[in-house]
């Protein structure tokens, strides 16, 4: 029986973290409908099976195939999982009148092989509503958290059944639990290794690409940069056509190092540089012309016009190398968690082009179509990425480098002609003072950046905390402050003097050479200083962002730096000043961005978790 593990997917928030993290286990892991039928899974090692949102009674609760239980297969059900296991072997589930959201400590059993070498108390993530009601006949719980079930188990069959999430970090020794059972329980040796898999990547290469070539868009990043590594050692570098389009929003000097890293690894890369075609460029929404980018405020409005410059520049590129549709293949850097999410996406009728669209010209298209689209990293997950490209000897700077959004620095600029004011301005500037406490000064600020909040997107006023400088205090209040005012959906911490009375002037800003340089030095200051104190690995992503509020100082925008940490980028906080990130290392950036770049009036730290903030400030 081939070593795999199969994760039923019953429509999981978290499927492709449980999928990195088996795999990370060097278990190889497919992941299958719920109703996939259980003759197909007979071959596999062990199944498990993810949460879900519905419930087991819901009329909308996904299918599956009963005889699956009777497979005699190790099996672990996490959360919906659990509870369809319960239900499907003659228990119940009932709905209880609390929730259980968020970090909960429960009490679990030491006599249960999942929970081996564990202490009785442990912290862990739930997010459910239902609970189990009976247990199903042979099942024993295993751990409770205030009473309500929140372990099950029937060793004889080797079922398990987990109320919370092992695969987030919020449960502090899933990784642990998820061990157990792969290793202890269903006898796994985790043979699944990077050597072995480098070896699949390659075969793959060979036998879809045959004597033809390959075409490759390379942005820079990690992904698409390892897989232009991988692709030249596989097919040699003649056979490898790798441009990079320069969108003028990249980072200071970026398409430079990435020609050179490249170049170093004997694979030569066509830098186009298009900046004014992207600055000048325009589009048609709904049948208006929006545009030219230099003059739109809109994030959406910025998003469109390059993503649609991008697609006409690439066109013109790739005429230009006259490529043969009948020999070439087009190869994209898509990870594992790219290729879960959109097929998640269209099995749940929620297809989504918006990623696809910057790869989407004439000849991209044809090539789809033809079949000849060649994805050689959709095994890997980000980590793994890394760690493939270092084994090709891509340096630490391409391979630790964090995600960067395909629009660059035009989405970490926020644009704006004046104030964002409107008529609840001072009623929420007057609730903010509900939170100047202890030395500190809540002022609201007169932009708006994106978040999520409820059920989507938010685009809501920025609150500003300044005075005195304890995280602690500072991370407390800037939590509370959304929860209590919904109109604000971010804050953060302002460096240098205390910022009394209204705030409400704007420098008109607008996506300029000017302002565009302006940006980039300052993240070039934050990312030497990260790289410096070893921090890029430690904090999964950095915007550093131009917003364009004065603060006094005519003619001058102000500088966010944005940290945050996140397995997935679905949820996320920032760094912890002091203990994930040390305070010396920002007041670096917050005085080399002071005395560096020109026209900064201040300085300022986002302290806001996703939700209610997003990664990104629009
Ligand atoms: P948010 O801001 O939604 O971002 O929390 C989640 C992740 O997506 C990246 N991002 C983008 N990437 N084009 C991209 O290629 C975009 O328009 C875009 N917007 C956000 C963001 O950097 C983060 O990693």
């Amino acid at each position: 029986m081939k070593e795999t593990v199969a994760i039923l997917d019953a429509g999981a928030q978290y499927g492709k973290v449980i999928d990195r993290r088996v795999r990370e286990l060097s278990v190889e892991t497919h992941i299958l409908p719920m109703s996939t039928p259980a003759s197909q899974l007979s071959e596999y090692a062990a199944i498990i099976i993810s949460g879900g949102p519905q419930s087991v009674y819901d009329a909308e609760a996904p299918e599956f195939d009963p005889r699956i239980f009777e497979l005699g297969r190790p099996m672990l059900g996490i959360c919906y999982g659990m509870q369809l296991i319960n239900y499907a072997l003659g228990g119940t589930v009932e709905r209880k009148s609390r929730r259980e959201d968020g970090p909960c400590t429960i009490e679990v059993s030491d006599a249960s092989a999942l929970f081996s070498g564990l202490d009785t108390r442990q912290t862990v993530l739930m997010s459910h509503g239902d609970s189990i009601g009976g247990l199903a006949a042979g099942f024993r719980a295993t751990a409770n958290s205030n009473g309500l079930v929140a372990a099950i188990e029937d060793p004889a069959r080797r079922m398990y059944g987990l109320q919370f999430h092992p695969e987030v970090d919020l449960t502090e020794h899933g990784k642990q639990m998820l061990h157990n059972f792969l290793y202890s329980v269903a006898g796994l040796s985790g043979s699944y290794t990077m050597e072995d898999r480098i070896a699949k990547a390659t075969d793959y290469i060979h036998e879809k690409v045959g004597d033809g070539e390959v075409l490759l868009l390379v942005s820079g990043g990690v992904d698409s940069t390892v897989c232009a590594a991988l692709l030249n050692k596989t097919l040699g570098p003649e056979r490898v056509h790798a441009i990079h389009i320069d969108n003028g929003f990249m980072r200071l000097d970026e398409s430079r190092k990435v020609k050179e890293a490249l170049q170093a690894n004997g694979l030569e890369l066509t830098v186009i540089d298009a900046s004014d075609d992207f600055y000048k460029g325009t589009t048609e929404v709904g049948g208006n012309i929006v545009g030219p980018l230099d003059t739109v405020t809109d994030p959406q409005a910025k998003r469109h016009i390059i993503g649609d410059t991008f697609m006409r520049v690439a066109e013109n590129a790739i005429r230009q190398l006259n490529l043969d549709p009948e020999r070439t293949f087009l190869a994209q850097g898509s990870l594992r968690p790219d290729l879960i999410e959109s097929a998640s996406k269209i099995a749940s009728g929620k297809a989504q082009v918006i990623k696809t669209h910057h790869n989407d010209t004439e000849l991209v298209r044809m090539l789809r179509e033809k079949g000849r689209v060649i994805e050689p990293l959709q095994d890997y997950h980000k980590d793994e990425a890394r760690e493939l490209g270092r084994r090709l000897s891509l340096p630490d700077d391409i391979v630790m480098r964090q995600p960067f959004p395909g629009p660059g620095l035009a989405v970490r600029i926020l644009c704006a002609e004046e104030p964002y004011i409107t008529d609840e301005f001072e009623d929420i500037n007057a609730q903010l003072h509900a939170f100047s406490t202890l030395g500190v000064t809540a002022t609201l600020l007169p932009v708006r950046t994106v978040g999520v909040q409820g059920d989507g997107r938010s685009y809501s006023y920025l609150a500003g905390l300044s005075g005195a400088k304890d995280w602690r205090h500072l991370m407390q209040i800037a939590r509370e402050i959304p929860k209590a005012i919904h109109r604000i959906n971010r804050v953060a911490y302002i460096f240098g003097e205390k910022v009394e009375g209204p705030v409400t002037e704007i420098t008109p800003t607008h996506l300029t050479p000017d302002v565009i340089g302006q940006l980039q030095q300052a993240d070039d200051i934050v990312n030497n200083a990260l790289r410096q104190y070893g921090l890029l690995q430690r904090l999964s992503q950095v915007p550093v962002i131009s917003f364009p509020v004065s603060f006094g100082k005519k003619g001058a925008r102000s500088i966010a730096i944005r940290t945050f940490i996140t397995n997935d980028f679905m949820t996320g906080r920032p760094a912890v000043l002091g203990k994930d990130f040390p305070e010396h290392a920002l007041d670096d950036m917050v005085i080399g961005i002071l005395r560096d770049v020109q026209g900064v009036s201040r300085v300022v730290y986002d302290l806001t978790s996703k939700p209610p903030g997003t990664t990104e400030w629009e």
